[in-house]
């Protein structure tokens, strides 16, 4: 099939490298020209893994083009919609501007019978508002959001656990099922969920998964609270509730708390939206999920300013992490970077390391130094703080070694990921989040 992807970001460039290595001819479209560059010379623009590869493979298979350039999107017969949904400035809402310029543009080059399908990340009523101006084209528009998660984002879009699409109803809903059953004819073929709603519903369905994810995180994260007075330990408690399968073990790390370009502003514009519709009490809690997530920075700050004896100036401290979390380059919202200025703005001497996400790192924060060597950052620190769990740092890093190039022997696990025991053992003063 002749698919077109317009956004290239986390989601599009991998939707349109994803959907060419399946089969299908696709044109990635971006406003942005240097991306476009990047992308068409084979280069992924961001750290994803499997991304560089699939590029790759699609452009030499010469199913996979990209263009900045709108018209290119004429003659595919599904336009995927994969641009951004900001936090609106100055308030909780999403910002829409980029899916309404997306659709405005696409419009003249739409035929009858296309299928626009939307995947940004968007308020509920959006495709309602949406619909007249493409249906007008002879063209279809349905709803079909994306839950992949950087770091699997390869993984997620050819194998996704469940695919989820709103449509109109009547003819024009039920055609275009079956076309996005052709478009997704490998996960079809594996026994993946095809659920079918209504737009509101598809809508829903998104911010509501990102909004329990949110909270299962925040809900331990308030245990972490409780436990911090109480002497007891998150990670055990978290073990044994995990046990209950009704529960399940997984987003139960305490820590920093959650970041990245998705959950922080879903459930802020979550709330937005909700307000609008006379309805801010039934989601309140997630004001709640959102300030205890902002809490557990402050208390990791406060963790370091305690271990060093009351005060930071001066102090060396090596931030192992800066991304928003391992097997990624995001750095949109990061608690381990937020962490890290909190620490240079209490006149902490603060040297950041990470694996991918430095160049991303200092662009935003020039203020901090930077370091991508995992020695030199450790040499001569004061104390150790570990805010994003890369493998490097969770697995590889022998507390002997660190031992060695350290100054003191202090670690803050921010995320809860080394083997306490381990680093108690070298001598390490370790610090957790919730724990004893
Ligand atoms: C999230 C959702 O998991 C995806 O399903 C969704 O498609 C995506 O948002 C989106 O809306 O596009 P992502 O932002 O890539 O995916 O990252 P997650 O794996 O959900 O992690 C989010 C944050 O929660 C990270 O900062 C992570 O460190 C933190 N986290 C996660 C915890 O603090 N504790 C946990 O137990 C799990």
């Amino acid at each position: 099939m002749h698919l077109s992807v317009i956004g290239c970001g986390y989601l599009g460039a991998v939707h349109a490298a994803a959907m060419a290595s399946i089969g299908h001819h696709v044109v990635g479209i971006d406003v942005d020209e240097a991306k476009i560059a990047q992308l068409s010379a084979g280069h992924a623009p961001f750290f994803e893994p499997g991304l560089q590869e699939l590029l790759e493979a699609g452009l030499q298979s010469g199913r996979l083009a990209f263009s900045s350039d709108m018209s290119a999107a004429q003659h595919a017969q599904v336009h995927f919609i994969g641009v951004g949904t900001p936090q609106q400035r100055g308030s909780y809402a999403a910002d829409l501007t980029f899916v309404d310029a997306a659709v405005e543009s696409l419009l003249p080059y739409l035929e009858a019978g296309d299928i626009v399908a939307g995947k940004s990340t968007v308020p509920v009523g959006t495709a309602e508002r949406l619909a007249p101006s493409i249906t007008a084209t002879g063209a279809t528009l349905v709803w079909n959001p994306e839950f992949l998660r950087e770091g699997f984002a390869v993984v997620d879009t050819i194998s996704p656990d469940r695919l989820v699409v709103g449509v109109p109803a009547g003819d024009d809903g039920e055609k275009a099922v079956e076309v996005l059953r052709d478009v997704y004819h490998t996960a079809i073929a594996s026994d993946t969920p095809l659920i079918v709603t209504d737009y509101a519903t598809s809508e829903l369905v998104k911010v509501s998964a990102n909004a329990f994810l949110a909270t299962k995180i925040s809900f331990i994260n308030a245990m972490a609270e409780i436990a911090e007075v109480t002497g007891a330990d998150v990670t055990q408690l978290a073990d044994a509730i995990g046990h209950d399968a009704r529960i399940g073990r997984r987003f139960l790390g305490a820590g920093i708390g959650f970041g990245g370009g998705c959950l922080p502003k879903d459930i802020r514009a979550f709330s937005a939206r909700a307000e609008e519709l006379g309805r801010g009490e039934s989601v309140n809690f997630l004001r709640e999920v959102d300030a205890i997530n902002l809490r557990r920075r402050e208390r990791a700050v406060q963790l370091v300013v305690e271990s060093v004896g009351g005060s930071v100036f001066d102090k060396r401290v090596a931030v192992l992490g800066a991304a928003f979390k391992p097997h990624s380059d995001d750095i949109r919202d990061s608690p381990a970077l937020d962490v890290a200025v909190r620490l240079h703005g209490l006149g902490a001497d603060v040297v950041v390391t990470d694996p991918e996400a430095l160049e991303n790192a200092r662009r935003a924060h020039p203020q901090l130094s930077f370091e991508p060597d995992l020695v030199r950052t450790i040499t001569g620190a004061d104390v150790l703080l570990v805010v994003t769990e890369w493998d490097e740092y969770r697995r590889e890093l022998d507390p002997d070694d660190a031992a060695s190039w350290a100054k003191e022997r202090i670690v803050v696990d921010g995320r809860n990921c080394l083997d306490a025991t381990r680093w108690r053992a070298a001598g390490w003063q370790y610090f957790g989040m919730g724990r004893p």
